[in-house]
């Protein structure tokens, strides 16, 4: 089949055309992709923000139609249109039966590029391709168990679609499932890619009265003003967290950290009230750390520093939820899609990323 491969990190995306993937096995199916958008987490195993080992398909936010179906698998037939997840739930272990799906011991392939197994069912000439991000979607096919298709109405717009695989799955679902923001709440979004655009849309969702945003690159924050916030500041010339305190007088009850940099986890704490939630969505580069001071920060404040991987909740029940809220016109999906790109154009789009031009960009496949 056709991708697009990462043979060193730091290098550019290269077209083939030889890769193998396998059938799809017990559980599993194998989805033809038709869009998949770029994120910064693939832009991060690209660049070598995050190590992987190559060579390796990325994108991992990935709309198709189910082409093949493994045995077992009754929920699932050609010809379905799915929304894919990076961390399909599988249902069984110790955190799924919890109901703590995003942190599922078998939804790890995020992390490692591989199936639970180590295997990745993709070669080329013999050698081992990786699965990058959980999927590998910048590729004509991807195999992935059924729980990690999540089946959306046959005549449903797949290249728009398919951002809630990455982006609005988890900046919605941080919002309702790992935050669970309050009618009347303050809220901070720092960052406003694709990740944050949706934090915004979740916060305005669930009736924050404030919902303020702050990004160096104007055209995001105007983009974030359309979708619900309230108001924008440039940390290049603003005190984020005075700014927060002025405008709420104590603090905000929720802040995000949606631009993947560990000294922003420090803004988005600082600006915090105290009882407070901060939320951490960014995926910094490996090597930053976060210096708090526990005294000051969490034992006299009773501040709350939370985690969340695409939104805390399983794909087969939050997937439905993000369509219907598209289909009410809750949820503006088609205002996240800036750029449609053919995949030969893949570098690019990762050009435009780095730099912060549009907000997602879609591949074509
Ligand atoms: N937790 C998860 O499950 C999850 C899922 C997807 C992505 N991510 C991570 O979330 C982060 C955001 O992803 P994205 O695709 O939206 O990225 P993006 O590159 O589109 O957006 C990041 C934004 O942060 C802004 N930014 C940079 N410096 C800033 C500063 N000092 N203050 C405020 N904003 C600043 C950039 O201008 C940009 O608009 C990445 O680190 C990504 O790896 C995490
Ligand atoms: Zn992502
Ligand atoms: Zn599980």
């Amino acid at each position: 089949m056709r991708a697009a491969l990462l043979e060193k990190q730091g290098e550019p995306l290269r077209i083939v055309d030889d890769i193998e993937i396998r059938e799809p096995g017990v559980g599993e199916v194998r989805v033809a992709i038709k869009s998949c958008g770029l994120c910064h987490s693939d832009l991060s195993v690209i660049d070598g923000a995050f190590p992987a080992t190559v060579p390796i398909v990325v994108g991992h936010e990935a709309a198709g139609i189910v082409e093949r179906v493994g045995p077992g698998v009754t929920h699932l037939a050609p010809g379905d249109s799915v929304v894919l997840t990076a961390a399909p739930p599988c249902g069984l272990c110790y955190w799924c039966v919890r109901g703590e799906p995003g942190v599922c011991v078998n939804a790890v392939g995020i992390q490692t590029n591989t199936f639970p197994d180590g295997t990745t069912g993709l070669s080329r000439r013999g050698e081992v391709v990786y699965r990058g991000v959980g999927l590998g979607a910048f590729a004509e096919y991807v195999l992935t168990p059924a729980t990690g298709a999540v089946k959306v109405p046959p005549d449903a717009p797949l290249d728009i679609l398919s951002v809630i695989g990455c982006a609005v799955q988890t900046g919605v679902g941080a919002v309702f499932n790992a935050a669970r923001v309050q009618e009347g709440s303050t809220v901070l979004v720092i960052g406003l890619g694709g990740v944050g655009l949706a934090v915004v849309q979740g916060a305005r969702i669930a009736g924050a009265s404030q919902i303020i945003v702050s990004d160096p690159v104007a055209a995001r924050r105007e983009a974030a003003a359309r979708f619900g916030a309230s108001t924008l500041l440039d940390p290049a010339s603003t005190d984020v967290v005075a700014a927060c305190k002025d405008l709420t007088g104590v603090g905000v009850d929720y802040a995000f950290e949606s631009a993947g940099r560990a000294s922003l986890v420090q803004v988005a704490l600082n600006a915090t009230r105290n009882g407070g939630v901060t939320v951490c969505l960014g995926a910094p580069p490996l090597d930053e750390a976060i210096e708090i001071s526990p005294a000051v920060l969490f034992t006299v404040s009773e501040k709350k520093l939370v985690a969340s991987v695409l939104g805390s909740s399983g794909a087969p029940r939050e997937i439905p939820r993000l369509v219907g809220l598209w289909q009410a016109g809750l949820l503006d999906l088609e205002g996240l899609v800036t750029a449609r790109r053919p995949l030969a154009e893949i570098n690019q789009a990762t050009a435009d990323l780095r730099a912060g031009r549009g907000i997602r960009t879609v591949m074509l496949i």
